[in-house]
Parts: structure tokens; sequence; C-alpha cells
């Protein structure tokens, strides 16, 4: 089996989409990255991408104003032109339509920082910090017309200290997102995930007896 093509859309600096063009370097990983869209021209994610020869393409959504499906279909074209086949949202800061995650049902990832259903939307970190929760972290999810919902594929948890500030703990997200995009990558590329309702279920061993207990006890 050849390797999935893949499509990461951007608005930004772009790290978690290095992170998912480094795994993709390996030769045993079932994706490929294709093509790094954006929606902003100067993401600074694009030069990287650049770097790492891969193709990179910005589509504005100012020129279609209020349209945003006329938007979308700009950006659909272009995916289909490349004959992508899944389509990875790392940091891309526009609301989609119905209409575009249809096309693309069951084969949009996106990633959320923070542990999914808890903090949808923005300022995950200020609002996790405020309520004292002791445990954080991001989730790698399918794409469906509600915003920061749809079947988890996995999670990374990690700690909230007492002194955290929102770049502190975003900081300790951010690495625990890194390293769980490129590893759901790999499952659905993989062809390892199956959606089962709302749930998708991952044929891989789950790790049952490791526990994250937050202030660490001696
Ligand atoms: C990441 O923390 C990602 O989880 C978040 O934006 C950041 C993008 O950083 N996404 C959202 O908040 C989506 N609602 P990056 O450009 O360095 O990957």
């Amino acid at each position: 089996m050849g390797k999935r093509r893949v499509a990461i859309l951007i608005s930004g600096r772009g790290s978690n989409m290095a992170a998912l063009i480094a795994a993709a370097k390996a030769p045993d990983f079932p994706a490929q990255i294709v093509l790094v869209m954006s929606n902003i021209a100067d993401a600074g994610g694009l030069a990287v991408a650049r770097d790492n020869g891969i193709e990179t393409l910005t589509v504005e959504s100012k020129p279609y104003g209020k349209d945003r499906e006329a938007f979308e279909r700009a950006m659909h074209r272009e995916l289909e032109a490349r004959d992508v086949e899944l389509v990875c949202l790392a940091g891309f800061l526009r609301l989609l339509t119905p209409w575009f995650v249809r096309q693309w049902d069951g084969r949009m990832l996106n990633i959320h920082p923070a542990l999914l259903p808890s903090y949808r939307g923005l300022h995950t970190h200020e609002r996790a910090l405020a309520d004292g929760v002791k445990i954080h972290g991001a989730t790698v999810h399918f794409v469906v017309p509600e915003v920061d919902s749809g079947p988890i594929v996995m999670q990374g948890a990690v700690p909230v200290r007492d002194d955290d500030t929102p770049d502190t703990l975003a900081a300790r997200v951010l690495r625990a997102e890194h390293r769980i995009y490129a590893e759901a990558l790999r499952l659905v590329a993989g062809g390892q995930t199956r959606l089962d309702g709302a749930a998708c279920k991952v044929a891989a061993p789950s790790q049952d007896d490791d526990v994250l207990i937050s202030p660490r006890i001696e």
C-alpha cells in the first residue's frame, strides 16, 4: 500500500505542521505531506515547509468576502488537483462550513489544545488555569461540522503546575501536541482507526496501567 497523500492547513507558525513533516520523513510512515496550504500569505510555517521541499500555497479568503463556501471551493480545488486523501488542520484559524467538512468527512483531522470535550473554543490554557484543573492536554480528532467536536483519535495529558502561566502551560501542552498529532496521523493513514458512531476505535494497544496523577505523590 502506498503512502496516503496529506495536505496540512495552517494560519501561523506551524509548529504542529513541522512535527508532522518530521514524522513523515520516516520510511515506514504511512503518509506523505504533499502540500501545505495557508490562508495567510506570511504565515511563518510556509517558509518551514518550503525549506523541507514541500509545495506551499496561499489561498486568501479576502477576495471571497463573506462567501466562505467560495473560499473553501477554491481550497478544495487545490486539494483535489493534488489527489489529496487526508487533510490535517494545524492551527488553521478559519471556521469551516458544513459543505467543506462534508467533502472531507472522515478524512480531516484537527488538533485542539485541550482535553476535549473540556475547553472547546479559544483561550483554553487561561480557562484551565482559572478553573484550577490539575491535568490538561491536547486532542487530535476528526473534524465534524460542530466546532471542536468529532471522534477523538488521540489525547495527550500533562500536569498543571501551581506556578504555571498560560505561556508555560501552553508550551508543555504544545510538546504533547507535537507527539500526538504525528502518532494520530500514523494511525489514521495506516488504516488502524475505525469510526464507531461518535467514537474512533484504534487497532493499537492502549495504555491501561499508567496513571498520571497531578500534583505528584511520592
Ligand atoms: C496549536 O496549539 C493548536 O493546538 C492551536 O493553535 C496552535 C497552532 O500552533 N489550535 C487551535 O487553537 C484550534 N482551535 P502551531 O501553528 O505552532 O501548530
